[in-house]
């Protein structure tokens, strides 16, 4: 059967990752999670002293990109986890204070280019279900699937915070809706890139579905476009 490319764009914490994850176990296909490479540059550039909450050293950055090799490996419990320069960073990544550098990275063109360059390598043999901002735009404009996956701001930071609770990390809802309307806007007026519809992406807002309904929606999809990609 022939393997196609699954490209899944959307706004943060719209439930991308779960929709993504779970269709790539099902249809044993590679998962990559492109926030997350975004967020270990951010994290990369804060260790490096090049990033804090109020600055950013684009030149610096911009020189260093190119040092930057991300790869996912598959953990004991079947769970991709990402690796900044051989280092599993996985669980650093998570934070909201990486999360917030990962927006402010994400809009430097060298960062970008260089990420888009290693997401197309990995892929290159297709059989891939990617997830991110710009994937059905700019990485896989010829993905045989796009998925552009929405849900309310309020309901968005609803579930971020019950994630970042469930890791015991300590957070306001108030906090957590400004931290997710911020970030959309940096997603959507940024110069690179900016996250947006492909034209032939299929719109999914899942603010009242299930799980289930999602990825049976989700499903349906993939199982026509593997079956016309022939
Ligand atoms: O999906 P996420 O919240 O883990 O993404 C972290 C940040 O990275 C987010 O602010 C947007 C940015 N990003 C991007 O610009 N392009 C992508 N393909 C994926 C994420």
């Amino acid at each position: 059967m022939k393997k196609i490319i699954v490209a899944i764009d959307g706004f943060s914490s719209c439930g991308k990752s779960t929709m993504a994850k779970q269709l790539a176990r099902d249809v044993g296909y590679i998962y990559v999670d492109t926030g997350a490479m975004y967020r270990a540059v951010s994290l990369y550039c804060t260790r490096n002293g090049w990033m804090d909450a109020y600055n950013m050293d684009v030149e610096s950055i911009e020189k260093n990109i190119g040092a930057v090799h991300l790869e996912f490996k598959i953990n004991k419990q079947g769970k991709a986890e990402i690796f900044l320069n051989g280092e599993n960073v996985e669980r650093e990544i998570r934070s909201l204070e990486v999360s917030n550098g990962a927006s402010r990275v994400s809009t430097l063109r060298a960062v970008r280019r260089e990420l888009v360059r290693q997401q197309q390598m990995m892929g290159a043999e297709r059989g891939i279900v990617m997830d991110g901002r710009d994937i059905g735009t700019v990485v896989f404009p010829d993905a045989e699937l796009k998925i552009f996956l929405t849900a309310s701001p309020e309901i968005r930071a609803q579930r971020r915070m019950d994630e970042l609770k469930a890791k015991g990390e300590k957070v306001l809802y108030k906090e957590v809706l400004v931290n997710v309307k911020e970030r959309d806007d940096r997603d959507q007026n940024r110069k690179e890139s900016p996250l947006k519809k492909a034209a032939d992406a299929v719109v999914i807002d899942n603010s009242t579905l299930t799980i289930e309904e999602q990825q049976r929606v989700l499903r349906n999809l993939f199982d026509q476009r593997v079956g016309s990609a022939g």
